[in-house]
């Protein structure tokens, strides 16, 4: 039952390359801030749960935009992992490796992508039958060279960079085949949000995708 609807959830996020990480503080900008996404070509995003309105946002955006590939971000506890799916999220990620929610999310078909840091987190990763984990936070500990020196003892595994992306690095991940997708904020900035600025949500998801092409012809 997980492998298959993994596969399904991969798919659809290798197709987009990109995932928007929004926090939201008010549900009523939830579906609003997913339809300038949508409009500038990302029908996708990462709902975290930083917020009080994280589930209300979530419950919202897929109740409302039900095409839309809708998942959870800073998914810590399996509580948080269970609120998450009955809000309908479809994938959940996790800034570290928490095995329990990792297996919460393997027993319940929920597609979870935890973070890694470090070879040791990786090896954690394979031990609990993962194939494509985040690594975040990915500038900080040094940016793609890191990831490719990380990546090379395990060729098997494949990684949703995060943390300190934007569109001028984009398409240097994405040039790296172990790359799924990257993950990132810098299209949902909360002052654009909290103004109702959609439209420079939109334009950035636009050029967020144009930085993301050459990349993928690349491939
Ligand atoms: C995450 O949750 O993965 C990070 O907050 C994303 O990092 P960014 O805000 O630098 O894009």
């Amino acid at each position: 039952m997980y492998e298959p609807v993994v596969s399904d959830i991969l798919t659809r996020i290798r197709r987009t390359r990109l995932v928007p990480i929004i926090t939201i503080d008010d549900p009523s900008k939830a579906v609003p801030l997913v339809d300038a996404l949508a409009s500038g070509g990302l029908p996708c995003a990462e709902v975290t749960f930083r917020t009080a309105s994280a589930a209300e946002s979530l419950r919202r955006i897929t109740g409302e935009r039900p095409d839309l590939l809708v998942g959870a971000g800073t998914v810590l506890s399996p509580e948080q992992a269970a609120l998450a799916q009955s809000c309908g999220a479809r994938f959940v990620l996790s800034p570290g490796l928490n095995r329990r929610v990792v297996r919460w999310c393997q027993d319940h078909g929920l597609p979870i992508f935890p973070g890694v840091c470090t070879p040791t987190d990786i090896e954690m990763a394979l031990e609990q039958g993962l194939e494509v984990v985040k690594v975040f936070p990915i500038e900080p500990i040094g940016g793609l060279p890191y990831l490719k020196a990380i990546a090379a003892p395990f060729p098997t595994l494949e990684y949703l960079p995060t943390g300190g992306i934007s569109a001028a690095n984009l398409a240097a991940y994405l040039s790296f085949d172990k790359v799924v997708a990257c993950g990132g904020s810098w299209m949902t900035p909360a002052a654009w949000i909290a103004a109702g600025a959609f439209d420079r949500v939109r334009d950035a998801a636009r050029d967020a995708v144009a930085a993301a092409r050459p990349a993928a012809a690349g491939r």
